[in-house]
């Protein structure tokens, strides 16, 4: 994980462009942060500090250091905790050069033990420490700095996106990537390097993303890049999107709150942009035929994304008639893949960077699947990875905690599947009309029915919190919607939340319900799948279990088994999840609100996952 940024400036005050870099990029971690840079008299500061850049301002502020180059990492520990030791830049020996890194490199014990048994002292446990002294020898053997670059191409294994700046080449910064991403900007003062486009100024237009396996020199107006066999590629430069202006928390206490409350908009944008334009075939980069074709769709991804592919899953093989299975992208490696002829894969990521859904994107490709990317970023590394483009316009999310950019993706994944369903000629044009007119309209239902709950969730706040545990169930599409409300919870509130599919309930957890355990059950509108529910709450009930239940209209006898009930406007039964996402979502956020949680930034946690 991590996120690194670095600047070579004609005029001097590098400091204010890396910090306002970093600021960009705590979405990546923000267990430490540390800067570095070279002053006019060619020395070498390193500010360092245990927390967010909050704590880095004033330390620096304290010391006023500036120069014409500099770096910043703000950090998400992996190999050795929190700490000031482990917080980067890390340096030599010498302490002439400072390294900041992103990624892990899988080979540092090996590299630590030769380095030791070479006199290299090491002040940290963090597997990035071996990149500054391995690089501290290839300088004293008076290499250049591709040299340098492409000896330490040739040592390192693992991930890894790093920054080097030393005072031995004060102009330059020496930058690599494997698998981690990094790109460049061309700026009016110099030239800007980081993890991401965001944390590059707005006056910035011309950018690249560096190749995978490749490494550049880069002084204030010019850069080479070459791949790690040594060769000068020649890599275009592109617009640099300026879409990606983060807007504030406004009048919201929370990012999360804030992006709660931007759905129903973020819904109707991204079905806008699906109306728009491009052809589904485009989109998906697939010919018509193709797709009448379909045997299969494979979707990966992680988290909350996951939990999407789950819903989305009913929809593509109800509504298209397409076999779909749903993959963990950490697990995809571990399984043999069999995909059938013709097949596709929807690897779902918000940020389009999890590492693990890159990964299951590559041996996806390696069988010659093809890829569709459903993101948010159309310039992230799955969007340049995949061969077709599904891009939700829920507009940056901020908050750790995914909340529009699960609504989008759901919302997408079931214009999709009709669209597939159109190409197939199981649905005509008016239906295809219909079936967006009912997102729409969901899409109003899932802030209308926050608006009729909020009020009633902060009166009985008290009750909610003093619950040691919860449990969410539901069915059919409630079921992986449950596993993304537990989630929730307990990733803002650090409570401990469970799901489990209604209808496991007898299979073992019914063990752990009593007076003391809340169950909160998603119902469902179809009636066959509604009565299996009022089953399941019976059981619930029958064990003295405290049941909050999500109901839809007119669902009476769940509604009197019910301790605690909040009444859904849910629109299509497929639809019922996306209905009911608002409420939820608004429930965990006042109760970890209520608890004094870092909402937008839960502890351990980072927005994009970047490490495997
Ligand atoms: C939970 C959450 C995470 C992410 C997961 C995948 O609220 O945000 O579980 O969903 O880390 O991230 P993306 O979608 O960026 O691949």
């Amino acid at each position: 994980m991590c996120g690194v940024v670095g600047f070579v400036s004609k005029h001097g005050l590098a400091q204010k462009n890396v910090l306002r870099g970093l600021s960009c990029l705590e979405y990546r971690g923000y267990d430490s942060t540390g800067f570095a840079c070279i002053d006019q008299q060619s020395r070498l500061h390193i500010q360092k500090v245990v927390g967010s850049l909050n704590n880095l301002i004033p330390a620096l502020e304290a010391k006023s250091i500036d120069g014409t180059i500099a770096i910043g990492h703000t950090r998400w520990a992996t190999h050795g905790m929190a700490t000031l030791e482990n917080a980067h830049p890390h340096t030599d020996c010498g302490q002439s050069l400072a390294l900041i890194h992103n990624g892990i490199i899988e080979n540092h014990q090996i590299l630590r033990k030769q380095l030791q048994q070479q006199g290299h002292t090491f002040t940290s446990e963090s597997d990035s420490e071996v990149i500054a002294h391995l690089a501290e020898t290839f300088i004293q053997e008076q290499l250049r700095p591709s040299a340098i670059l492409q000896k330490l191409s040739e040592t390192l294994q693992g991930a890894y996106a790093y920054i080097i700046l030393s005072q031995n080449f004060p102009n330059q910064l020496l930058i690599a990537r494997n698998r981690s991403p990094l790109c460049l900007a061309i700026g009016k003062d110099g030239i800007f390097v980081a993890s991401d486009p965001l944390a590059f100024p707005e006056q910035v237009d011309q950018m690249l993303f560096l190749p995978d396996k490749s490494y550049a020199v880069v002084t204030h107006n010019e850069y080479q890049i070459f791949d790690f066999v040594g060769n000068l590629l020649d890599v275009q430069l592109e617009k640099a999107d300026k879409l990606v202006v983060v807007s504030g928390k406004g009048d919201y206490e929370h990012y999360m709150l804030k992006e709660i409350f931007e759905q129903k908009q973020a819904i109707l944008r991204t079905l806008y942009e699906y109306k728009s334009g491009q052809t589904i075939q485009e989109r998906l980069g697939l010919s018509t035929q193709a797709i009448k074709e379909l045997e299969e769709i494979t979707i990966v991804g992680c988290g909350t994304s996951f939990h999407a592919g789950l819903i989305g899953q009913f929809f593509l093989e109800s509504i298209a008639q397409v076999a779909t299975t749903v993959q963990l992208g950490s697990e995809f490696r571990h399984k043999t893949f069999l995909p059938r002829k013709k097949s596709v894969c929807i690897a779902i990521s918000q940020s389009g960077q999890t590492a693990d859904t890159l990964e299951a994107v590559e041996l996806v490709k390696q069988h010659k699947v093809p890829v569709v990317a459903l993101t948010n970023v159309a310039q992230s590394s799955l969007a340049r990875e995949s061969n077709g483009l599904l891009v939700t316009q829920a507009g940056p999310e901020i908050a750790v905690a995914s909340t529009k950019a699960f609504s989008t993706q759901v919302a997408t994944l079931y214009w999709l599947a009709h669209q597939i369903a159109l190409v197939k000629g199981l649905i005509d044009n008016t239906s295809m009309l219909q079936v967006e007119q009912d997102l729409e309209a969901v899409a109003s239902m899932l802030e209308a029915n926050i608006a009729v709950h909020k009020d009633s969730i902060v009166a009985d706040l008290d009750l909610y919190v003093s619950f040691k545990n919860y449990i969410f169930l539901g069915r059919h599409v409630t079921y992986p919607f449950a596993l993304e409300a537990a989630l929730k919870l307990k990733e803002i509130s650090y409570i401990f939340s469970q799901a489990y599919s209604a209808g496991e309930l007898k299979h073992g957890p019914l063990a752990l319900v009593d007076a003391t355990v809340p169950v909160i059950l998603f119902s469902h509108p179809d009636e066959s799948i509604y009565k299996k529910i009022v089953a399941n709450a019976q059981e619930v009930k029958a064990r003295k279990g405290f049941l909050i239940v999500f109901a839809c209209q007119g669902q009476e006898e769940l509604l009197e088994l019910a301790d605690k009930s909040f009444i859904m406007q849910t629109g299509p039964a497929l639809l019922s999840p996306l209905a009911m996402t608002g409420v939820m979502q608004f429930f965990c956020y006042v109760l970890a609100k209520k608890m004094g949680r870092s909402i937008d930034k839960p502890r351990n946690l980072a927005k994009s996952v970047t490490v495997e």
